[in-house]
């Protein structure tokens, strides 16, 4: 039959957990061949409540199993966002090669008598790879000095130093921390509060090192709701230096993750080497509780792995997906299709693909085009190039979209690369576009929910030149 149920929104190769409320993603970490992904989980509804730790592993970054709940809330609050860590050397004493998730304890019952200083910093810990954790008994370890919003540690060994840094987002700005045994923490220093966006309040940072050409370069990332560049929650950056105390930006400016609507809260996996691969919560808080789906609610963006380029002297962050999504993906139809005619349709290669694919595109970056994704229900959701230098994703035609007023919008991203050849890739995954364009340099993710999927395309160009290469793979999907 036609009819959609609220199953089939649900994401076939990202991660959402079968049933129930999920927001950010969590204590990413790998460990012994495994990648842990950890969440906020609500697991009595369909809406955010008191926060658990929900919990799945992963060999591959795509075929998700789910775990028993790792953290529960306690006396002293419920579990909000933080990190993991494998803890080496032993400095906690927990055990060597120990793994310590260190996250915010938020109290409600503090919050209710309006003190306003009832979250602090807590860890706990497993010796069976993740399978149990137990809470520390000194919990908290970072007790409030007085701050509202004061939470989603992020830690990391520097090694330097020899000594932890937890980034913590604290209100308007971050602050750092250091320990040597991740239960005494020390302050460092702050940054932000007179620098990058400040529409909303600051959550879920991240500090991490990138080489490029030899160069450590270092990221923060900082989450901000509302306040993003089309409206409600994003993910800024800035480039710098730290050295164990303080972070110094390239510029007081801020730079954007993404720039579609959802993609929140992301941060970086802990324990993968130079590596840096990055996994956002698929949603944002202007609308997260109201969309259409039943059963479940909330995902995650595919797993990105993050780089650093050069532009103009600036350096700007890349992400550009995981090369383990190589293992899924098919060509299908003409493996290369070069397009001079102004209307090219291409329905048939992708009718029975059920809006599950993935499209890559090389183009003159002095014409405009549009790649228009429908269904036989007049639903459209189209996504584009303007030559005067955007990409845009235009969700207002795309589905249901009445839960929320700023929902049915076009959304608009700059084209960074100055390259005269561009370059994009669309992956689509039931009710979800993610655009990484010119090598990763802009990013954009958005979600969309049509009424059935999206098995029509069509590209559009704006004029006479050829879009020189159209390639279009089918990605293998969740049993
Ligand atoms: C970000 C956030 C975090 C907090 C968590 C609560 O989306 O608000 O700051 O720890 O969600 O679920």
């Amino acid at each position: 039959t036609n009819k959609l149920s609220a199953q089939d929104f649900r994401p076939k190769f990202h991660f959402s957990p079968k049933a129930h409320w999920m927001n950010d993603p969590n204590g990413m970490i790998y460990h012994n061949g495994i990648y842990h992904l950890f969440y906020q989980y609500y697991p009595n509804d369909t809406k955010w409540g008191p926060m658990h730790w929900g919990h799945a592993t992963s060999k591959d970054l795509f075929n998700w199993k789910e775990k028993p709940i790792a953290l529960y809330p306690d006396s002293l609050g419920m579990i909000f966002s933080g990190s993991a860590v494998v803890d080496e050397n032993n400095t906690a004493g927990f055990g060597k090669n120990a793994m310590v998730a260190i996250f915010t304890h938020h109290n409600a019952e503090i919050e209710k008598a309006k003190t306003g200083f009832y979250e602090y910093q807590s860890i706990a810990y497993s010796t069976d790879n993740g399978d149990t954790w137990t809470k520390y008994k000194g919990n908290p370890v970072l007790p409030n000095p007085g701050i509202t919003d004061f939470r989603d540690p992020k830690v990391m060994w520097f090694e330097k130093d020899k000594k932890w840094i937890m980034t913590l987002a604290t209100k308007d700005r971050v602050t750092f921390y250091s320990s040597t045994n991740l239960k005494e923490w020390k302050k460092e220093s702050e940054f932000g509060n007179n620098i990058g966006a400040h529409g909303g309040v600051w959550e879920c940072p991240d500090l991490f090192p990138l080489e490029v050409n030899g160069e450590t370069k270092w990221v923060l990332l900082v989450s901000i709701n509302p306040g993003g560049p089309n409206g409600g929650s994003a993910t800024q950056y800035f480039t710098g230096s730290f050295n164990g105390e303080t972070f110094i930006p390239d510029s007081d400016r801020q730079k954007w993750v993404d720039y579609g609507t959802d993609n929140y809260a992301g941060i970086t996996w802990s324990n993968t080497g130079k590596r840096k691969i990055f996994i956002g919560w698929m949603n944002n808080w202007q609308y997260a509780d109201l969309v259409p789906t039943k059963e479940w609610r909330g995902a995650t963006t595919l797993p990105r792995e993050l780089g650093l380029t050069k532009v103009k002297d600036e350096f700007y962050l890349t992400s550009t997906p995981v090369k383990e999504m190589l293992a899924l993906i098919k060509p299908v139809g003409k493996t290369k299709i070069l397009s001079t005619e102004k209307n090219l349709n291409l329905s048939e290669t992708v009718k029975s693909l059920k809006g599950c694919f993935k499209l890559s595109l090389t183009f003159d970056a002095s014409e405009s085009f549009s790649i228009n994704l429908s269904n036989n229900k007049g639903e459209k959701l189209i996504v584009g190039y303007d030559k005067l230098g955007n990409y845009f994703i235009d969700r207002t035609k795309a589905g249901i979209s009445n839960f929320e007023k700023g929902f049915a919008r076009k959304h608009i991203a700059p084209r960074i690369s100055k390259s005269k050849v561009g370059k994009i890739t669309i992956v689509l995954d039931a009710a979800s576009l993610e655009l990484f364009a010119d090598e990763g340099l802009t990013s954009m993710t958005d979600t969309f929910f049509p009424k059935s999927p999206l098995s029509k395309l069509e590209i559009i160009k704006g004029g006479k030149k050829p879009i020189t290469e159209i390639a279009i793979s089918s990605i293998s999907v969740r049993k």
